[in-house]
């Protein structure tokens, strides 16, 4: 049975994601990245994860919270973990689910993005949640819809639930993220991961040290210092990943040597793979994180994937609450 609910002003924490009332803090519509959550919003969502954590812990993990809204996922783009964890949020909040496979859709007789979402909307869905693999779809889709647009990933742009997932998993084992030293190892170029993470963490006061080929660094970055000052760049892992608390390997499309940026994929292992002697500089507890999928032997050992510093599959698993939380916020309070 579900305890009675209580709500204390903002910024306090939802006790309880039963409950209806929604804190004052909460200003988005959208999540369409990270890079205008404030650190008190990101707090909120914290919280809120932490109640959603509590939630999955009960032997019946399942709350009314979205009782009566629908969820449609509409991934134009292979998925696994976001598609399959957003659907675990819904239905653990009571929400009925909706997949739009693009492959059984009118999307293969010509439909456009905007009359596929316009379609959504006319059959009631309440958010939607895309992936696709144009930058700043998401964006469109926020300017024609009524109902909440939740990014799941857009090209090379962001990916601001996996950053949340991400910076929640740190600051669960850390209990903080200020101060700390995350290093991003990889294709920092291509990588809507890597965008939102920088985004995130040092919007939380973490000092970010990307490590990467100079061909997969944004054009520029070096530069843009006074705009992310709490942003480094160090190309030599081994200096990079010296006295970390955290440290992340990004995927690396084997595209990336058919199109010329790098020399080998054989060579890329040996300047820039997470192996277990590299990970040794960083700090005894530093923690492993992968966004997935993993490609083990490529950019990270399969002992260091697997090692007691890995907290790779502590991501998965916090990804369910931190959508969850990401939901409740979004469409929680309202009524229908
Ligand atoms: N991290 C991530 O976005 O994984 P999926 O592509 O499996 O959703």
């Amino acid at each position: 049975m579900m305890s009675t609910l209580r709500q204390k002003e903002a910024p306090a924490l939802p006790k309880n994601p039963d409950a209806t009332a929604k804190t004052p803090v909460w200003r988005h519509s959208h999540i369409l990245d990270v890079d205008d959550f404030s650190p008190q919003e990101i707090e909120l969502i914290f919280s809120t994860t932490d109640a959603m954590k509590e939630v999955l812990s009960r032997p019946i993990k399942k709350v009314p919270a979205l009782r009566g809204k629908t969820i449609v996922t509409l991934f134009y783009e292979p998925s696994t973990r976001t598609r399959i964890s957003f659907e675990l949020a819904a239905k653990n909040l009571s929400a009925d689910t909706v997949h739009l496979s693009t492959s059984a859709s009118s999307v293969t007789k010509g439909e456009s993005l905007i009359d596929s979402l316009s379609t959504l909307q006319a059959l009631g869905a309440n958010v939607v949640v895309i992936r696709h693999s144009q930058s700043g779809a998401p964006y469109l889709a926020a300017r024609y819809l009524e109902a909440s647009i939740v990014n799941a990933g857009d090209g090379w742009h962001a990916h601001p639930t996996q950053a949340l997932l991400d910076l929640y998993t740190i600051r669960e084992h850390k209990g903080k993220i200020k101060g700390l030293k995350v290093v991003i190892i990889g294709d920092i170029l291509h990588s809507r991961v890597a965008h939102s993470n920088i985004w995130s963490l040092t919007t939380m006061g973490a000092a970010v040290t990307l490590c990467a080929p100079p061909t997969l660094l944004p054009a520029g970055l070096g530069h843009e210092q006074k705009h992310f000052p709490k942003v480094s760049l160090e190309p030599d892992i081994e200096r990079a990943v010296e006295s970390a608390d955290a440290v992340m390997t990004l995927r690396l499309q084997r595209e990336r040597q058919q199109s010329g940026l790098l020399p080998s994929l054989r060579e890329y292992v040996q300047l820039y793979q997470l192996n277990e002697s590299r990970l040794a500089r960083a700090k005894p507890d530093a923690l492993v994180l992968h966004p997935g999928p993993v490609n083990e032997g490529i950019e990270i050992s399969p002992g260091v994937a697997h090692g007691p510093q890995s907290v790779i599959d502590q991501q998965v698993a916090n990804g369910v609450a931190v959508r969850m939380a990401l939901l409740y916020l979004l469409v929680g309070g309202k009524s229908i």
